[in-house]
């Protein structure tokens, strides 16, 4: 009762303990390079990077490959090796590159992030050294999260492998795995030592990630960049057709622009509510979790991109005709976009099947104020801190029962340029 007393600064111990404040400034800087080769033996991209901040060498460095990028390049352990040996005065390969399982469940399991540990330990990794991750970003974040708790942060080296990874997840500064049956439950905001984009790796991409991984750059275009989605709908058929001079340079805009995000937003650990770059991300990530992670992170981007543009046209927002270039766009690029555990269960939000507990799921994980990214117009965002859900119902609508209405055949028409 005597505390309430007293003001704030003012407590029993004495007036003179007032509250401390400090600011903290931390500047970080990381490099992202664009390279073909990354371990040829005449490449000095990784020679440069990891020797970059000079002496006490060797550096350790401890390499993680994920498996289907080894398969699929049977020779890159060894050229790693043969690099590494090549500079021994100045690289110290700790252990031959771990082969790690990848994809989804690399970041449902713990597996891979206790192994990461393990051989931290094991070959005494201090903060000097280098991890280095190479796969698509699953694997990046299950492996970026063990480099980052290991001695409060090693040295992380990211080299992603898909188009997803290298235009969007591979370069920015989070990691996580997830758990309780919710993606990235668990992780850090942990900016990378550095990530080099070697394109020669997405040439073995199955058709399926190669596609998958545009979804985030339409994403960041519709965001951002309305010159960039024209690029996008004017190369469409380049793209679908594996065009790589192409997709270099999407997935050089979609990383600069993914970067100078990170860099000018002014909340880069996302601090507040809102996180812009995560337009169609609510519904997106609450369908791969919902399918069991049937439906590929970039697929359901995909579905929660023509939702939530859906939602803005019917909101009064986005125009028809900028509506239908989106959901053309999206079409042109081989996306579905409905997928059946949109519709399911949707009148109960209690129920945890109904994918609008991905709206609830969405504000938890950032905590605050439900904060949804709409659309204006091409390359204009929007927030909003409501959704009405009998609209959001109705746009899920519009998405599966396609056929019924004439609009669909416009979109449908696969080559008809949007404009
Ligand atoms: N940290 C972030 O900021 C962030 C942002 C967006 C997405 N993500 C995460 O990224 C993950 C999705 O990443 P993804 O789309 O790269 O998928 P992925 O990591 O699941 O990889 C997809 C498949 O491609 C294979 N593969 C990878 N590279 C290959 C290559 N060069 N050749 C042949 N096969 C190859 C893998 O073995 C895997 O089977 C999701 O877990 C998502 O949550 C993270
Ligand atoms: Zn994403």
């Amino acid at each position: 009762v005597a505390l309430l007393e007293f003001g704030p600064t003012e407590s029993y111990l004495g007036s003179e303990l007032r509250p401390i404040r400090q600011t903290v400034q931390v500047t970080f800087e990381y490099g992202v390079h664009f390279t073909r080769g990354v371990f040829a033996a005449g490449n000095p991209l990784f020679y440069d990077v990891v020797t970059g901040d000079a002496p006490r060498a060797p550096k350790k460095l401890l390499v993680a490959v994920e498996s289907g990028v080894a398969d699929a390049n049977p020779e890159l352990s060894a050229t790693i090796d043969a690099y590494c040996h090549r500079y021994p005065g100045s690289i110290d390969l700790v252990c031959p590159p771990l082969v790690v399982d990848g994809g989804e469940a690399a970041k449902n399991a713990g597996d891979v992030v206790a192994e990461i540990h393990r051989h931290i330990n094991e070959h005494r990794l201090d903060r000097q050294a280098f991890v280095v991750a190479i796969g698509g970003g699953a694997l990046l974040d299950a492996v970026g999260y063990a480099a980052a708790t290991a001695h409060r942060g090693i040295r992380l080296i990211r080299v992603p492998t898909t188009v997803l990874a290298q235009a969007d997840s591979g370069v920015g500064v989070k990691n996580g795995v997830n758990a309780f049956g919710k993606k990235n439950f668990l992780g850090t905001f942990a900016p990378p030592y550095a990530v080099l984009i070697d394109f020669d790796f997405l040439d073995t991409l199955p058709d399926r990630e190669w596609r998958g991984g545009l979804s985030e750059a339409v994403k960041v275009a519709l965001l951002k960049d309305a010159a960039f989605f024209d690029y996008i709908e004017e190369h469409a058929a380049d793209l679908v057709a594996r065009d790589t001079r192409v997709m270099e340079r999407v997935v050089h805009r979609c990383a600069e622009l993914h970067l100078q995000h990170i860099a000018t937003s002014g909340d880069p650990f996302e601090l507040g509510s809102s996180r812009p770059l995560d337009f169609g991300h609510w519904a997106a990530h609450k369908l791969e979790q919902l399918s069991d992670y049937r439906i590929r992170h970039g697929e359901a981007v995909a579905i929660g991109l023509a939702l939530d543009s859906t939602y803005s046209w019917l909101s009064g927002l986005l125009s028809h005709a900028d509506w239908r270039r989106v959901l053309s766009l999206l079409n042109r690029l081989g996306f579905d976009l409905y997928a059946p555990e949109l519709g399911q269960h949707l009148g109960d939000r209690s129920d945890p099947r109904s994918p609008l507990i991905g709206l609830d799921e969405f504000r938890e994980h950032l905590g605050g104020e439900l904060t949804v990214m709409l659309l204006e117009g091409i390359g204009r965002g929007t927030e909003v801190h409501e959704i009405d859900e009998a609209r959001m119902i109705a746009s899920i609508a519009r998405l599966q029962h396609p056929i019924a209405t004439p609009w669909r055949v416009e979109w449908l028409r696969p080559l008809e340029p949007a404009r």
